[in-house]
């Protein structure tokens, strides 16, 4: 079974069905519908903290069999949405996911999950960054090599969960963080590839424009050759979402006709 059906499955099993991955265009251009809120019992919860969308699970399951790291951290667990995607996509790795809300629910939620599909792991209560190096000592094996930061969505915000987590993390660590574009924080992950030394690749094709940045001299050909796929020519970018604005408008108005 795909990594993007278990992590489903596991979700109705718990009584949450999953509202994730929708074209904006269809739901009254709200710009987050491709996120993954959950249905329970007529009412939705977790629209405000969307999780990865369906497509960027899609992408992951792809992207994870290329690196094959041993000790993951996900930074804002929320209802453990990714945090439970880390550990279906990496089966051997033991997996962390950290969230400094006080209502433990999605904490448990994740734990229950992990407990059911046997993973390695769990969710727990932090705050990032200065919790981190408490929690990855008390709940992993080793050097973080995976981390995915989806936390507080600012500039500020991600250098200092990057910070944090690279002063423990092993050199051949794989940082990917979400919402880079949709959220404006291209200048904090530019000054993080700057100031690390890593390369890095905005992934303009995934549906909230994440970015990936790791160290060229651990991580395969492969691996790049997939990251880059999804990247773009940040001029051929710029220059087709020009050619969209000056086509949008009328495009919006053809359409409207058949609905
Ligand atoms: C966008 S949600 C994460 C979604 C999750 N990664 C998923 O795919 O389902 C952001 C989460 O980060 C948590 N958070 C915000 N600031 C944090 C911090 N400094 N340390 C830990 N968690 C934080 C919030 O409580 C929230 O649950």
């Amino acid at each position: 079974m795909t990594i993007v059906q278990s992590l489903f499955y596991a979700y109705l099993d718990e009584g949450l069905l999953p509202l994730t991955g929708y074209n904006p265009y269809h739901m009254h251009d709200y710009p987050h519908a491709a996120f993954t809120a959950f249905m329970v019992d007529d009412e939705v919860h977790g629209m405000d903290r969307g999780g990865l969308a369906l497509q960027e699970i899609m992408f992951f399951e792809n992207f994870a069999s290329f690196i094959k790291p041993s000790n993951c951290l996900v930074i804002g667990n929320s209802l453990g949405w990714s945090t439970v995607a880390t550990a279906l996509a990496f089966g051997d790795a033991k997996v962390v996911g950290v969230d400094n809300n006080p209502n433990r629910n999605g904490l448990d939620l994740t734990n229950r999950i992990f407990e059911k599909l046997k993973l390695k792991g769990g969710a727990v209560f932090g705050e990032s960054p200065n919790d981190l190096e408490r929690v990855c000592s008390e709940n992993l094996d080793g050097p973080v090599d995976f981390v995915l930061i989806d936390a507080i969505h600012n500039n500020t915000a991600i250098v200092s969960d990057f910070n944090g987590v690279n002063a423990i993390a092993a050199p051949e660590c794989v940082y990917l963080f979400h919402d880079v574009i949709n959220y404006k924080m291209i200048e904090g992950f530019k000054s993080i590839i700057r100031d690390s030394g890593l390369d890095g690749r905005l992934l303009t094709k995934t549906t909230s424009g994440m970015g990936v940045a790791y160290s060229k001299s651990v991580v395969s050909q492969e691996f790049v050759d997939y990251v880059t796929m999804f990247s773009d020519d940040p001029e051929i970018f710029k220059n087709y979402r020009y050619m969209i604005g000056q086509v949008a408008d009328e495009m919006n108005g053809l359409y409207d006709e058949f609905q």
